[in-house]
């Protein structure tokens, strides 16, 4: 047996939690095809989506007494995974060489997470839940947009999320103007679960739903896990557009395959007036102008060579995330 990769042995999003019901859900996460499932206790599942009998995908099949049945003979597979019944021969006791493939899982931050190997040393920081501070804070509303599918490697859609200097043109008159575009110096210093960078200033036409008027508006970038980055919005002082206004929201990135990705936003805000259909519709239309340069962008994965592309001052965060993933051992997006 092969040791896992790196990455296998990470905790990430596979879907939203409440997508996940008696109804067969199918993800795909690192190239394996899984199937989610809740059992009749509320526990979710993530198993490969492969009948250890003939191969058929589970996820066509059915829950039936918190159990999962195969859509094609009909085996049902209790929630720890072991074959319960094969219906052509309901004598037959099946053994372990019957039982569906498992993961780990644990549901946080309205989602369903996934571990596809154990690491070999649990106790390192990278094992970790990736790290999202505000979902703690109880005055805080929580809301998620996405799923967004998208041909990007999941480090490429970090980047873009961590990336200031992009607003005054992709975000033109929402979250940047190409006559304000310069970003000042900001500090970016390596922390025990990835890096942050702090006193991020940008001159932003409409910051959020809120903003009536321009602002120059100040965030500290965190990068919490390999594919987990936390933006939080420090209000200005003074500033009558988002005064008051305090918000954290997360990038959370599922690399499906090296270079496709499913991304959502798990937005933590100082607002509980507005519904959650207008917070996802402007998460929408700013994922909706990164979607497709980002989808443009090449190559797909990030390149290894420290000089394999241009860099200016600016994109520091961007430099020390790639230090980063090099350090941690992730190999940008190549799954082995
Ligand atoms: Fe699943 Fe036969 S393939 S029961
Ligand atoms: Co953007």
């Amino acid at each position: 047996m092969t040791e896992p990769t790196l990455e296998k042995t990470l905790w990430h999003p596979v879907a939203l939690s409440h997508v996940i019901g008696t109804q067969p859900h199918a993800a795909n996460l690192l190239g394996q095809a899984l199937v989610l499932w809740r059992d009749g206790d509320g526990n979710a599942h993530a198993w490969a989506d492969q009948c250890p009998h003939r191969g058929a995908r589970l996820s066509l099949g059915r829950v039936h007494a918190g159990q999962l049945e195969c859509p094609y003979h009909g085996w049902r597979f209790e929630a720890g995974g072991a074959c319960t019944l094969v219906p052509a021969v309901p004598d037959f006791k099946p053994g372990p060489r019957c039982a569906a493939t498992t993961f780990a899982t644990r549901e946080a931050y309205g989602m369903l997470w996934v571990r596809l190997a154990e690491p070999v040393d649990d106790a390192l920081p990278i094992h970790d839940l990736p790290g999202f501070a505000a979902e703690a804070e109880p005055r805080l509303r929580k809301t998620t947009s996405g799923p967004y599918l998208v041909q990007a490697s999941a480090p490429r859609i970090i980047e873009n999320f961590l990336d200031m200097s992009h607003f005054g043109f992709v975000h033109e008159d929402w979250l940047g103007s190409r006559d304000r575009a310069e970003i000042p110096p900001y500090e970016v210093k390596p922390t025990p679960h990835g890096v942050l960078a702090t006193g991020c200033l940008a001159w932003q036409p409409r910051s959020s739903i809120h903003a009536e008027s321009g602002a120059q508006v100040e965030y500290t970038y965190e990068v919490t896990a390999p594919y987990t980055a936390v933006l939080t919005k420090q209000p200005e002082a003074g500033s009558t557009a988002i005064d008051g206004l305090w918000e954290s929201i997360a990038m959370f990135v599922c690399p499906v395959t090296e270079e496709t990705s499913v991304a959502w936003t798990r937005m933590a805000m100082n607002d509980f007036e507005s519904p959650d259909a207008r917070l996802i519709d402007f998460q929408n239309t700013i994922f909706g102008q990164d979607q497709p340069v980002l989808e443009s962008q090449q190559p797909k994965r990030l390149p290894l060579a420290p000089d394999a592309e241009a860099h200016s001052a600016a994109d520091r965060m961007s430099a020390a995330y790639r230090r980063y993933l090099k350090t941690s051992g992730i190999h940008f997006g190549v799954i082995r």
